[in-house]
Protein backbone atom coordinates (compact mmCIF):
# COMPACT_ATOMS: atom_id res chain seq x y z
CA UNK A 1 0.00 0.00 0.00
CA UNK A 2 1.37 3.39 -1.07
CA UNK A 3 0.59 6.53 0.92
CA UNK A 4 1.31 9.98 -1.14
CA UNK A 5 -0.07 12.57 1.24
CA UNK A 6 -0.24 15.44 0.47
CA UNK A 7 -0.09 15.22 -3.06
CA UNK A 8 -1.93 12.18 -3.19
CA UNK A 9 -4.78 14.10 -5.19
CA UNK A 10 -2.60 15.67 -7.81
CA UNK A 11 -0.90 12.42 -8.39
CA UNK A 12 -4.36 10.47 -8.88
CA UNK A 13 -5.25 13.11 -11.56
CA UNK A 14 -2.06 12.58 -12.96
CA UNK A 15 -3.09 8.76 -13.81
CA UNK A 16 -6.18 9.49 -14.64
CA UNK A 17 -4.82 11.72 -17.33
CA UNK A 18 -2.44 9.29 -18.19
CA UNK A 19 -5.54 6.92 -18.63
CA UNK A 20 -7.95 8.99 -20.09
CA UNK A 21 -5.36 9.90 -23.15
CA UNK A 22 -4.67 6.63 -23.82
CA UNK A 23 -1.11 6.66 -22.58
CA UNK A 24 -2.04 3.79 -20.29
CA UNK A 25 -4.48 0.80 -20.66
CA UNK A 26 -8.19 1.10 -18.20
CA UNK A 27 -11.74 -0.81 -17.51
CA UNK A 28 -12.87 1.86 -15.67
CA UNK A 29 -12.96 4.43 -12.98
CA UNK A 30 -15.48 6.69 -10.42
CA UNK A 31 -15.78 9.39 -8.29
CA UNK A 32 -17.75 8.27 -5.01
CA UNK A 33 -18.55 9.42 -1.19
CA UNK A 34 -21.42 12.45 -2.62
CA UNK A 35 -19.91 14.89 0.18
CA UNK A 36 -24.44 16.40 0.11
CA UNK A 37 -24.74 20.24 -1.57
CA UNK A 38 -26.72 20.83 -4.15
CA UNK A 39 -26.82 17.25 -5.80
CA UNK A 40 -27.77 15.48 -2.39
CA UNK A 41 -29.19 12.81 -4.92
CA UNK A 42 -26.32 12.16 -6.48
CA UNK A 43 -24.13 9.13 -5.83
CA UNK A 44 -21.67 8.14 -8.12
CA UNK A 45 -20.01 9.30 -11.48
CA UNK A 46 -18.67 6.53 -13.24
CA UNK A 47 -16.22 6.28 -16.44
CA UNK A 48 -15.48 4.29 -18.90
CA UNK A 49 -13.72 4.29 -21.93
CA UNK A 50 -16.13 3.63 -25.27
CA UNK A 51 -15.88 3.94 -29.13
CA UNK A 52 -18.14 6.75 -30.69
CA UNK A 53 -18.09 7.13 -34.65
CA UNK A 54 -14.95 5.50 -34.34
CA UNK A 55 -13.33 7.64 -31.80
CA UNK A 56 -11.95 7.22 -28.42
CA UNK A 57 -14.43 8.98 -25.55
CA UNK A 58 -14.97 8.64 -22.06
CA UNK A 59 -18.78 8.00 -21.30
CA UNK A 60 -19.66 9.41 -17.75
CA UNK A 61 -22.55 8.47 -16.28
CA UNK A 62 -23.91 9.95 -13.59
CA UNK A 63 -25.82 8.09 -11.06
CA UNK A 64 -28.52 9.44 -8.91
CA UNK A 65 -30.92 7.78 -6.10
CA UNK A 66 -33.56 7.45 -8.89
CA UNK A 67 -31.86 8.12 -12.05
CA UNK A 68 -28.99 7.85 -14.32
CA UNK A 69 -27.63 10.47 -16.74
CA UNK A 70 -25.27 9.60 -19.03
CA UNK A 71 -22.60 11.91 -21.48
CA UNK A 72 -19.88 11.40 -23.54
CA UNK A 73 -17.01 13.70 -23.18
CA UNK A 74 -13.53 14.05 -24.60
CA UNK A 75 -10.45 13.16 -22.60
CA UNK A 76 -9.56 16.65 -21.21
CA UNK A 77 -13.53 17.36 -20.73
CA UNK A 78 -13.28 14.37 -18.80
CA UNK A 79 -10.31 15.35 -16.62
CA UNK A 80 -11.59 18.33 -16.12
CA UNK A 81 -15.35 17.18 -14.62
CA UNK A 82 -13.49 14.88 -12.53
CA UNK A 83 -10.56 17.83 -10.62
CA UNK A 84 -13.88 20.27 -10.45
CA UNK A 85 -15.66 17.90 -8.46
CA UNK A 86 -12.85 15.78 -6.36
CA UNK A 87 -12.62 17.18 -2.43
CA UNK A 88 -16.00 18.86 -3.27
CA UNK A 89 -19.02 16.94 -4.78
CA UNK A 90 -16.99 13.71 -4.21
CA UNK A 91 -14.83 12.55 -1.66
CA UNK A 92 -13.37 9.46 -2.93
CA UNK A 93 -12.20 8.46 -6.55
CA UNK A 94 -10.64 4.93 -7.99
CA UNK A 95 -9.65 4.04 -11.29
CA UNK A 96 -8.25 0.51 -12.76
CA UNK A 97 -6.04 0.24 -15.29
CA UNK A 98 -4.87 -3.00 -16.59
CA UNK A 99 -1.83 -3.32 -14.03
CA UNK A 100 -3.04 -0.98 -11.16
CA UNK A 101 -5.75 0.19 -8.92
CA UNK A 102 -5.26 3.16 -7.74
CA UNK A 103 -7.82 4.31 -4.59
CA UNK A 104 -8.11 8.29 -3.64
CA UNK A 105 -9.65 9.12 -0.17
CA UNK A 106 -10.11 12.14 0.65
CA UNK A 107 -10.26 13.00 4.86
CA UNK A 108 -10.20 15.91 6.90
CA UNK A 109 -6.46 15.59 7.36
CA UNK A 110 -5.69 15.42 3.98
CA UNK A 111 -6.16 12.70 0.90
CA UNK A 112 -4.46 9.28 0.56
CA UNK A 113 -3.41 7.21 -2.51
CA UNK A 114 -3.61 3.63 -2.00
CA UNK A 115 -2.32 1.42 -4.81
CA UNK A 116 -3.00 -2.61 -5.32
CA UNK A 117 -1.29 -4.42 -7.75
CA UNK A 118 -3.32 -6.26 -10.08
CA UNK A 119 -1.87 -9.69 -11.44
CA UNK A 120 -1.92 -10.80 -15.21
CA UNK A 121 -4.64 -12.79 -14.19
CA UNK A 122 -6.97 -9.58 -12.85
CA UNK A 123 -6.70 -10.76 -9.67
CA UNK A 124 -5.97 -7.64 -7.00
CA UNK A 125 -2.41 -8.38 -5.48
CA UNK A 126 -3.51 -7.32 -1.58
CA UNK A 127 -1.61 -4.26 -0.03
CA UNK A 128 1.44 -5.31 1.65
CA UNK A 129 2.29 -3.04 4.94
CA UNK A 130 5.58 -0.81 4.31
CA UNK A 131 8.45 -2.71 5.50
CA UNK A 132 6.69 -5.70 5.45
CA UNK A 133 9.53 -9.12 5.43
CA UNK A 134 6.77 -12.26 5.27
CA UNK A 135 3.74 -12.96 4.26
CA UNK A 136 2.02 -12.86 7.92
CA UNK A 137 2.13 -8.97 7.85
CA UNK A 138 0.26 -8.97 4.05
CA UNK A 139 -2.93 -7.04 4.98
CA UNK A 140 -6.27 -6.53 2.91
CA UNK A 141 -8.12 -3.86 5.21
CA UNK A 142 -6.28 -0.47 5.62
CA UNK A 143 -5.48 0.13 9.20
CA UNK A 144 -5.67 3.58 8.85
CA UNK A 145 -9.49 3.30 8.50
CA UNK A 146 -11.25 4.96 11.53
CA UNK A 147 -13.58 2.16 11.66
CA UNK A 148 -10.95 -0.02 13.25
CA UNK A 149 -9.86 2.24 16.40
CA UNK A 150 -13.87 2.34 16.78
CA UNK A 151 -13.94 -1.26 17.59
CA UNK A 152 -10.97 -0.90 19.31
CA UNK A 153 -8.77 -3.26 17.03
CA UNK A 154 -6.59 -0.36 16.06
CA UNK A 155 -4.88 2.38 18.48
CA UNK A 156 -1.94 4.69 17.72
CA UNK A 157 1.71 3.45 17.36
CA UNK A 158 4.93 5.14 16.64
CA UNK A 159 3.92 8.45 14.76
CA UNK A 160 0.60 8.22 15.09
CA UNK A 161 0.52 5.21 12.94
CA UNK A 162 -2.32 2.45 13.36
CA UNK A 163 -1.34 -0.63 14.72
CA UNK A 164 -3.15 -3.19 16.31
CA UNK A 165 -3.99 -3.58 20.00
CA UNK A 166 -2.15 -6.76 21.44
CA UNK A 167 -5.24 -8.23 22.61
CA UNK A 168 -6.57 -8.03 19.34
CA UNK A 169 -3.95 -8.80 17.12
CA UNK A 170 -4.94 -11.80 16.46
CA UNK A 171 -8.88 -11.27 15.37
CA UNK A 172 -7.30 -8.74 13.44
CA UNK A 173 -5.06 -11.09 11.72
CA UNK A 174 -8.19 -13.64 11.08
CA UNK A 175 -10.67 -10.71 10.23
CA UNK A 176 -7.91 -9.90 6.95
CA UNK A 177 -7.94 -13.85 6.25
CA UNK A 178 -11.68 -13.84 6.22
CA UNK A 179 -11.38 -10.62 3.82
CA UNK A 180 -9.02 -12.30 1.10
CA UNK A 181 -11.31 -15.53 1.36
CA UNK A 182 -14.39 -13.13 0.08
CA UNK A 183 -12.25 -10.96 -2.40
CA UNK A 184 -11.60 -14.60 -4.26
CA UNK A 185 -14.91 -15.36 -3.64
CA UNK A 186 -15.88 -12.12 -5.25
CA UNK A 187 -13.73 -12.25 -8.40
CA UNK A 188 -14.97 -15.70 -8.95
CA UNK A 189 -18.54 -15.60 -8.81
CA UNK A 190 -21.14 -13.31 -11.18
CA UNK A 191 -21.79 -10.29 -9.06
CA UNK A 192 -22.67 -7.34 -11.84
CA UNK A 193 -19.65 -4.93 -11.00
CA UNK A 194 -22.23 -2.02 -11.85
CA UNK A 195 -24.69 -2.80 -9.12
CA UNK A 196 -24.69 -2.18 -5.20
CA UNK A 197 -23.47 -5.97 -3.82
CA UNK A 198 -26.16 -6.57 -1.54
CA UNK A 199 -24.46 -8.58 1.63
CA UNK A 200 -25.85 -10.09 4.59
CA UNK A 201 -23.82 -10.89 7.67
CA UNK A 202 -26.59 -13.29 9.52
CA UNK A 203 -25.19 -13.86 13.65
CA UNK A 204 -22.70 -10.95 13.04
CA UNK A 205 -22.02 -10.43 16.71
CA UNK A 206 -19.99 -7.71 17.28
CA UNK A 207 -19.52 -6.65 13.17
CA UNK A 208 -16.13 -7.07 12.62
CA UNK A 209 -16.44 -8.74 10.04
CA UNK A 210 -19.45 -6.96 8.57
CA UNK A 211 -17.42 -3.78 8.93
CA UNK A 212 -15.00 -5.43 7.23
CA UNK A 213 -16.87 -6.33 3.76
CA UNK A 214 -18.15 -2.78 4.01
CA UNK A 215 -14.68 -1.53 3.96
CA UNK A 216 -13.61 -4.06 1.44
CA UNK A 217 -16.26 -3.34 -0.82
CA UNK A 218 -15.42 0.67 -0.72
CA UNK A 219 -11.73 0.15 -1.41
CA UNK A 220 -12.52 -2.13 -4.30
CA UNK A 221 -15.20 0.53 -5.65
CA UNK A 222 -17.51 -1.61 -5.81
CA UNK A 223 -21.32 0.26 -4.15
CA UNK A 224 -21.91 -1.82 -0.34
CA UNK A 225 -25.45 -2.74 0.75
CA UNK A 226 -24.34 -4.68 3.65
CA UNK A 227 -26.40 -5.96 6.27
CA UNK A 228 -25.63 -7.25 9.84
CA UNK A 229 -28.59 -9.38 11.82
CA UNK A 230 -27.70 -10.04 15.15
CA UNK A 231 -30.53 -11.78 18.11
CA UNK A 232 -28.64 -9.49 20.86
CA UNK A 233 -30.28 -6.20 20.88
CA UNK A 234 -27.52 -4.24 22.21
CA UNK A 235 -24.82 -5.47 19.91
CA UNK A 236 -27.00 -4.39 17.11
CA UNK A 237 -27.61 -1.09 18.60
CA UNK A 238 -24.06 -0.33 18.92
CA UNK A 239 -23.11 -1.33 15.86
CA UNK A 240 -25.86 0.96 14.18
CA UNK A 241 -24.47 3.98 15.99
CA UNK A 242 -21.07 3.34 15.06
CA UNK A 243 -22.04 2.94 11.10
CA UNK A 244 -23.87 6.26 11.54
CA UNK A 245 -21.21 8.20 13.45
CA UNK A 246 -19.05 7.30 10.70
CA UNK A 247 -21.01 7.93 7.55
CA UNK A 248 -20.73 5.01 6.49
CA UNK A 249 -23.04 4.77 3.43
CA UNK A 250 -24.66 1.56 2.42
CA UNK A 251 -23.97 -0.65 5.87
CA UNK A 252 -26.59 -1.51 8.37
CA UNK A 253 -27.71 -3.79 11.62
CA UNK A 254 -30.97 -5.00 12.36
CA UNK A 255 -32.03 -7.57 15.48
CA UNK A 256 -32.88 -10.58 14.21
CA UNK A 257 -33.36 -14.18 14.41
CA UNK A 258 -31.21 -15.59 11.09
CA UNK A 259 -34.51 -18.66 11.26
CA UNK A 260 -37.33 -15.81 11.06
CA UNK A 261 -35.53 -13.37 8.17
CA UNK A 262 -37.69 -12.24 4.98
CA UNK A 263 -36.09 -13.20 1.99
CA UNK A 264 -34.69 -10.45 -0.05
CA UNK A 265 -32.23 -10.66 -2.58
CA UNK A 266 -28.98 -11.28 -2.05
CA UNK A 267 -25.68 -11.49 -3.94
CA UNK A 268 -23.57 -12.88 -0.51
CA UNK A 269 -25.15 -14.69 2.21
CA UNK A 270 -22.80 -14.90 5.57
CA UNK A 271 -23.05 -16.83 8.64
CA UNK A 272 -20.00 -17.13 10.36
CA UNK A 273 -20.18 -19.81 13.94
CA UNK A 274 -24.40 -19.45 13.63
CA UNK A 275 -24.98 -22.51 16.34
CA UNK A 276 -25.85 -25.85 15.43
CA UNK A 277 -29.04 -25.96 12.41
CA UNK A 278 -28.66 -21.85 12.55
CA UNK A 279 -26.14 -22.69 9.62
CA UNK A 280 -28.84 -24.78 7.82
CA UNK A 281 -31.25 -21.68 7.93
CA UNK A 282 -29.03 -19.22 6.99
CA UNK A 283 -27.83 -21.06 4.25
CA UNK A 284 -31.71 -21.94 3.06
CA UNK A 285 -32.22 -18.54 3.32
CA UNK A 286 -28.92 -17.37 1.38
CA UNK A 287 -30.15 -19.94 -1.64
CA UNK A 288 -33.50 -18.61 -1.70
CA UNK A 289 -32.42 -15.23 -1.72
CA UNK A 290 -30.58 -16.24 -4.95
CA UNK A 291 -27.01 -15.54 -3.23
CA UNK A 292 -24.08 -16.10 -5.97
CA UNK A 293 -21.84 -16.19 -2.22
CA UNK A 294 -22.66 -17.99 0.37
CA UNK A 295 -19.64 -18.46 3.67
CA UNK A 296 -20.37 -19.77 6.64
CA UNK A 297 -18.56 -21.29 9.50
CA UNK A 298 -20.20 -23.93 11.29
CA UNK A 299 -20.17 -24.86 14.40
CA UNK A 300 -22.05 -26.43 17.54
CA UNK A 301 -22.72 -29.46 15.20
CA UNK A 302 -25.21 -31.21 17.16
CA UNK A 303 -28.26 -32.55 15.06
CA UNK A 304 -26.75 -35.84 14.01
CA UNK A 305 -24.98 -36.65 16.58
CA UNK A 306 -27.81 -38.39 18.39
CA UNK A 307 -28.93 -39.93 15.61
CA UNK A 308 -25.68 -42.03 14.37
CA UNK A 309 -25.49 -45.72 13.92
CA UNK A 310 -21.74 -46.59 13.43
CA UNK A 311 -21.93 -49.70 11.21
CA UNK A 312 -20.50 -53.46 13.23
CA UNK A 313 -16.37 -52.84 11.71
CA UNK A 314 -16.80 -49.13 12.95
CA UNK A 315 -18.24 -49.13 16.19
CA UNK A 316 -15.13 -49.37 18.69
CA UNK A 317 -13.86 -46.66 17.17
CA UNK A 318 -17.10 -44.70 17.79
CA UNK A 319 -17.81 -45.45 21.35
CA UNK A 320 -15.46 -42.85 22.05
CA UNK A 321 -17.42 -40.00 22.27
CA UNK A 322 -14.65 -37.68 20.91
CA UNK A 323 -14.46 -39.95 17.77
CA UNK A 324 -18.26 -39.42 17.36
CA UNK A 325 -17.88 -35.32 17.22
CA UNK A 326 -15.54 -35.28 15.00
CA UNK A 327 -17.24 -37.29 12.76
CA UNK A 328 -20.84 -35.74 13.60
CA UNK A 329 -19.16 -32.28 12.33
CA UNK A 330 -17.37 -33.70 9.16
CA UNK A 331 -20.88 -35.73 8.22
CA UNK A 332 -22.97 -32.43 8.78
CA UNK A 333 -20.47 -30.50 6.73
CA UNK A 334 -19.79 -33.03 4.02
CA UNK A 335 -23.93 -32.92 3.90
CA UNK A 336 -24.53 -29.69 3.58
CA UNK A 337 -21.87 -29.27 0.84
CA UNK A 338 -23.29 -31.87 -1.33
CA UNK A 339 -26.77 -30.41 -0.39
CA UNK A 340 -25.39 -26.96 -1.96
CA UNK A 341 -23.74 -28.97 -4.81
CA UNK A 342 -27.31 -30.26 -5.88
CA UNK A 343 -28.45 -26.91 -5.52
CA UNK A 344 -26.12 -25.54 -8.62
CA UNK A 345 -23.27 -24.57 -6.36
CA UNK A 346 -19.09 -25.24 -5.93
CA UNK A 347 -18.21 -25.73 -3.10
CA UNK A 348 -15.30 -26.24 -1.41
CA UNK A 349 -14.86 -27.49 2.69
CA UNK A 350 -11.55 -25.83 4.08
CA UNK A 351 -9.40 -24.18 7.25
CA UNK A 352 -9.69 -20.35 7.48
CA UNK A 353 -7.85 -19.95 10.89
CA UNK A 354 -5.55 -22.12 12.16
CA UNK A 355 -6.25 -24.18 15.33
CA UNK A 356 -4.08 -21.96 17.71
CA UNK A 357 -6.44 -19.25 16.90
CA UNK A 358 -9.57 -20.54 17.54
CA UNK A 359 -11.06 -24.01 17.82
CA UNK A 360 -14.02 -23.16 14.97
CA UNK A 361 -11.43 -23.00 11.74
CA UNK A 362 -13.94 -24.68 8.97
CA UNK A 363 -15.10 -22.90 6.63
CA UNK A 364 -18.01 -24.39 3.74
CA UNK A 365 -17.68 -21.85 0.63
CA UNK A 366 -20.10 -22.20 -1.91
CA UNK A 367 -20.40 -20.16 -4.99
CA UNK A 368 -23.28 -20.34 -7.36
CA UNK A 369 -21.97 -22.11 -10.70
CA UNK A 370 -22.81 -19.78 -13.84
CA UNK A 371 -24.09 -22.80 -15.59
CA UNK A 372 -26.31 -25.65 -14.27
CA UNK A 373 -25.01 -28.87 -14.43
CA UNK A 374 -27.66 -31.32 -13.98
CA UNK A 375 -25.90 -34.37 -13.64
CA UNK A 376 -23.47 -33.10 -10.91
CA UNK A 377 -26.51 -32.02 -9.31
CA UNK A 378 -28.38 -35.14 -9.41
CA UNK A 379 -24.88 -36.41 -8.45
CA UNK A 380 -24.86 -35.34 -4.96
CA UNK A 381 -27.92 -35.75 -3.93
CA UNK A 382 -27.37 -39.48 -4.37
CA UNK A 383 -24.25 -39.33 -2.65
CA UNK A 384 -26.08 -37.28 0.25
CA UNK A 385 -28.55 -39.65 0.17
CA UNK A 386 -26.06 -42.50 0.30
CA UNK A 387 -24.70 -41.11 3.57
CA UNK A 388 -27.57 -40.74 5.14
CA UNK A 389 -28.13 -44.45 4.68
CA UNK A 390 -24.65 -45.42 5.58
CA UNK A 391 -25.03 -43.60 9.03
CA UNK A 392 -28.96 -44.32 9.71
CA UNK A 393 -29.82 -40.39 9.51
CA UNK A 394 -32.96 -39.90 9.69
CA UNK A 395 -33.03 -36.10 9.64
CA UNK A 396 -30.84 -33.06 8.51
CA UNK A 397 -32.00 -29.16 8.97
CA UNK A 398 -30.60 -28.31 6.03
CA UNK A 399 -32.51 -31.39 3.54
CA UNK A 400 -35.53 -30.34 5.73
CA UNK A 401 -35.97 -26.87 4.66
CA UNK A 402 -35.18 -27.18 1.03
CA UNK A 403 -38.00 -29.87 1.28
CA UNK A 404 -40.61 -27.64 3.26
C1 LIG B 1 -19.87 -16.72 17.87
S1 LIG B 1 -20.68 -15.25 17.45
C2 LIG B 1 -19.98 -14.91 15.89
C3 LIG B 1 -19.93 -13.46 15.51
C4 LIG B 1 -19.38 -13.19 14.14
N1 LIG B 1 -20.21 -13.80 13.09
C5 LIG B 1 -17.97 -13.67 14.02
O1 LIG B 1 -17.71 -14.70 13.40
O2 LIG B 1 -17.09 -13.00 14.56
C6 LIG B 1 -22.28 -15.83 17.03
C7 LIG B 1 -23.32 -14.74 17.05
O3 LIG B 1 -24.50 -15.22 16.47
C8 LIG B 1 -25.60 -14.73 17.22
N2 LIG B 1 -26.68 -15.68 16.98
C9 LIG B 1 -26.82 -16.93 17.45
N3 LIG B 1 -27.94 -17.49 16.98
C10 LIG B 1 -28.54 -16.58 16.19
C11 LIG B 1 -29.73 -16.57 15.42
N4 LIG B 1 -30.54 -17.61 15.40
N5 LIG B 1 -30.03 -15.46 14.71
C12 LIG B 1 -29.21 -14.37 14.74
N6 LIG B 1 -28.07 -14.33 15.45
C13 LIG B 1 -27.73 -15.42 16.17
C14 LIG B 1 -25.11 -14.71 18.64
O4 LIG B 1 -25.83 -13.80 19.44
C15 LIG B 1 -23.65 -14.30 18.45
O5 LIG B 1 -23.48 -12.90 18.56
Amino acid sequence: MTHCEPDALIQFEAHLREALHGRQAWSRAQMTAPGGGDGADLQRVLLRPVILKGQPRVQCVWRHATRDLTQNLGADEACEMVRSHLGSAFRAAALWTDTVHWQLDIRKKGARLTRHDVTPGGAQAPAADPGAHNRDKVRWLDAEDPVWRALGLMHDGPQGRAVPVPAMARKWRQINHFVEIFDAALRQANVPLDHPVRVADFGCGKGYLTFAVHAHLRALGREPQVLGVELRQPLVAECQALARRLGLVGLDFAQGDVGHQTVQPLDVMIALHACDTATDHALHHGLRAGASIVLTAPCCHKQLRGQMQPPGVLQPLFKHGVHLGQEAEMLTDGLRALLMEAQGFETQVFEFVSLEHTQKNKMILATRRRQPQPARQQLALTQAQALKSFWGIREQALEQLLLS
